[in-house]
């Protein structure tokens, strides 16, 4: 029983493990190298703020970011705009002041707009809730080996677009091959669609990575805060499990010691 199992598990990693393309129940999704993988990754603070500029420019007419402040496009580890960049930033939106009730200019503390576009989900938490890898029959094993694979998601859906359209009960489907699905968003990205500051090409896939990465940071901005308090975790357990095997050694030192003089 157990042999069988033990066989069973080793096939189905062996058939997970094909490095370029995971198919799960999902499309086509590619497993795109980011810098955040592993247990010591950091955000790319350029490729962060690549990111923000395509979001900026190409998605924020349609999809909001609401849990997202707009100060925390300074914090350590994610963009690191400089303070008077965020401002600068912040000052581009308006939003709606329920004190007010108006109208007004946004500041750091105030939140990304909601999606402007009918349909269009909000993008703040959008690379966590997407699951990239799943394995043969949605058994999780790529997801062990490759990680969730939200980021990888969001840059095969902004990328998969095959040019097919059909026209549907009054609206337009585009067909997308990392959801394997007709979705009402129409492709968006387009070789240098946008001209980066920082002079990187703009070819498609590299801005579907760079917004990928962005919103991989909007879904988990402490990522690289956690990853070093979980390092710092073991390493305490690792000295801790070392002390309490000395101490234990030696609290029964003389009861063995006894016991064979006997
Ligand atoms: C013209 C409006 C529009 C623009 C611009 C746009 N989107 Fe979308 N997006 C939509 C709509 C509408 C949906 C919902 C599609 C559906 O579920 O059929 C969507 C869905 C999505 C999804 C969810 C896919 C899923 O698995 O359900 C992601 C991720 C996404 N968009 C990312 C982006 C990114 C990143 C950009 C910028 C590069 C962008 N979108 C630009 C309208 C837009």
């Amino acid at each position: 029983m157990f042999k069988k199992l033990a066989v069973s598990t080793i096939t189905a990693a062996m058939l997970a493990s094909s490095p370029d393309l995971a198919a799960g129940e999902t499309g086509k999704i590619i497993d795109y190298d980011f810098s955040f993988e592993g247990p010591f990754g950091t955000y790319d603070r350029n490729q962060l703020q690549r990111g923000l500029q395509v979001y900026t420019e190409v998605c924020a007419s349609c999809h909001g970011l609401d849990k997202v402040a707009f100060r925390t496009l300074s914090d350590p580890n994610g963009p690191e705009l400089p303070d008077d960049q965020m401002r600068a930033y912040a000052e581009m939106y308006e939003i709606w002041d329920p004190e007010l009730r108006d109208w007004r200019v946004a500041a750091g503390p105030d939140h990304f707009p909601e999606s402007q576009f009918e349909g269009a989900p909000d993008l703040s938490l959008m690379a966590k809730s997407r699951v990239g890898f799943s394995g043969p029959y949605g058994l999780g094993i790529n997801q062990l080996m490759n990680g969730m694979g939200g980021a990888e998601y969001v840059a095969s859906f902004v990328n998969g677009f095959n040019g097919e359209e059909k026209f549907e009960a009054g609206s337009m489907f585009y067909y997308n091959e990392a959801s394997a699905s007709w979705v009402s968003m129409a492709p968006v990205l387009w070789e240098d669609g946008v001209e980066y500051a920082d002079g990187t090409p703009a070819t498609k896939e590299q801005q579907a990575k760079d917004v990928a990465a962005f919103l991989m940071w909007t879904a988990e901005p402490k990522m690289v805060e956690r990853k070093q308090a979980g390092f710092v975790g073991v390493i305490f357990l690792s000295v801790l499990a070392a002390l309490l095997y000395l101490t234990n050694k030696q609290l029964w030192a003389p009861i063995k010691r006894a016991a064979k003089e006997e």
